[in-house]
């Protein structure tokens, strides 16, 4: 039975991933979160790793917050690139595929159309360079990894934009949403289910891919589809600005061209409009 370690099992998708698991009875999973296993914590990681066999091991654990990254990189850096690294090396003394998850964050945003997973990366915040750095590190350690590259996250658990938007809608506060980004809204639950689907269709067709929901719009497009949906919220007050300042400057493009999980891992590439319907579902009573 294949048997998979769960890191950062805590956060948005590490628990949409505890939810997921319910549908592959046949997988066995062993889910930590940040007090039983800290990744950086390189020691106890190499005695954990020690004491357990795992066929795979999904790695959710990250530091995610993309405007402090820029005000502390040192901390960003050591979660996501060097915590990383050594997870790489633990996987590959113990012969454990590893997933680990990526984003859109370490391209520049330059080009018009979707990113393929060949196409120059150049992160311009700190986030995405320590994202790469991990990336570059499994690379070069492991030979059994998939490095699934996703965009714009959000669930019904944690912290995100869609939850932020319901919060301020249900307040009757005004919402001013920037227009100045285009990417795609990405379920974290869909994310979850291709992640185990891989694990549980043996995909050997190791390597870095892209996935995300599918279509694109800007954070503006995104809180108006939220408000449309929600009929109680459709009257909230929403405008649109093109001088949101952030600290972390973002990609003005990051749409994720997913051909290749599509094609090689057979993974469903799923409306981002529908898999909000079922988000929503989840989140707001009386929908
Ligand atoms: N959220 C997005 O929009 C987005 C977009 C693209 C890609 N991604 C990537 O998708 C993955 C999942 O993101 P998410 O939205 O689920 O993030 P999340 O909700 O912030 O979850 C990350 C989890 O990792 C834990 N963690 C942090 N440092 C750790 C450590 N040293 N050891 C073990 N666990 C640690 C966090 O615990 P604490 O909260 O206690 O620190 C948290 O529970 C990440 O790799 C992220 O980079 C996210």
């Amino acid at each position: 039975m294949k048997k998979i370690l769960v890191t950062g099992a805590n956060g948005q998708l590490g628990r949409c991933i505890q939810d997921a698991a319910a549908d592959f009875p046949d997988l066995e999973f062993v889910f930590v979160s940040k007090e039983t296993l800290d990744i950086e914590n390189t020691a106890l990681l190499k005695d954990f790793f020690k004491k357990k066999n795992f066929s795979h091991c999904i790695n959710t654990a990250a530091y995610t917050n993309v405007e402090n990254a820029e005000r502390e990189p040192e901390k960003a850096f050591a979660i996501n690139a060097e915590a990383v690294k050594n997870l790489a090396e633990v996987c590959k003394a113990k012969d454990i595929v590893l997933l680990h998850i990526s984003t859109d964050y370490i391209f520049d945003g330059k080009k018009q159309t979707p990113y393929l997973e060949t196409d120059t990366t150049n992160p311009i915040n700190v986030y995405g360079a320590s994202k790469l750095k991990g990336e570059k590190y499994i690379e070069e350690i492991c030979t059994k990894y998939f490095i699934f590259r996703t965009s714009w996250l959000y669930s019904q658990y944690g912290h995100n934009f869609l939850k932020t938007i319901l919060k301020y809608a249900e307040e009757g506060k005004p919402l001013t949403i920037t227009t100045e980004q285009t990417g795609t809204p990405t379920n974290a639950n869909d994310l979850a289910k291709a992640l185990l689907q891989v694990v549980a269709q043996d995909s050997t067709d190791y390597g870095v891919y892209h996935y995300s929901n599918y279509g694109e719009t800007t954070w503006f497009g995104f809180a108006q589809e939220i408000l449309r949906q929600v009929e109680k919220l459709k009257d909230a007050n929403l405008a649109k600005t093109n001088h949101y300042r952030t600290f972390a400057a973002r990609p003005a493009y990051s749409v994720l061209d997913n051909t290749n999980a599509q094609n090689k891992l057979k993974l469903k590439y799923i409306d981002w409009q529908e898999s909000l319907k079922s988000v929503l579902k989840k989140t707001v009573n009386n929908l």
